[in-house]
């Protein structure tokens, strides 16, 4: 069997940023019928909602869009480290959390900004929105999309086709 291409999103808590940027890439990948040469979840820096489904408030934006979030929260793990290909993060804090977790330079070259993908937004992070109101979360999902695109666009161009 092929393996699979393993993309890792990353936030603080993975209630809000991290699950809908998984329920989002998933959702692309079903409709250019490449989601069996993926396997995409998320997690947080922080483990104090693990077991939680996402942030209702963000289910709901989410699933106004056409995204259903069943993702239950958890920390990263030393081993993400090992099993995924990416690990996509989105802001900052992420960055530097994550980065100090990583247990080597291989490990380090697999991390990227969740921004980097967009191709219309010139954000430089995607904003945490748990203090936010509605509109918080939309922006979040208005960013997620585009650098969902961006990202899925960029690995069906560059990754070689036997890897993916
Ligand atoms: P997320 O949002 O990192 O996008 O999941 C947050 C969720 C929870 C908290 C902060 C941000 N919190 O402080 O519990």
């Amino acid at each position: 069997m092929q393996k699979k291409y393993k993309l890792l999103f990353v936030c603080l808590g993975n209630i809000c940023r991290s699950p809908a940027a998984e329920g989002i890439m998933r959702h692309l990948t079903e409709q250019a019928g490449l989601s069996d040469r993926f396997e995409i979840d998320s997690a947080g820096t922080y483990g104090g909602h693990a077991g939680d489904l996402p942030d209702p408030r963000m289910r709901a934006a989410a699933a106004a869009r056409g995204y259903r979030l069943t993702h239950r929260s958890r920390r990263i793990t030393d081993d993400d480290f090992e099993r995924f290909d990416r690990i996509i993060v989105m802001d900052d804090t992420n960055y530097e959390r994550v980065h100090r977790l990583a247990p080597d330079r291989e490990s380090i070259q697999k991390i990227y900004r969740m921004t980097e993908f967009c191709r219309t937004s010139k954000a430089d992070h995607v904003p945490d929105p748990y203090y936010e109101g509605r509109e918080g979360f939309e922006i979040v999902l208005n960013l997620l999309e585009d650098a969902c695109q961006g990202l899925l666009d960029e690995l069906t161009t560059t990754v070689p086709k036997h890897s993916l």
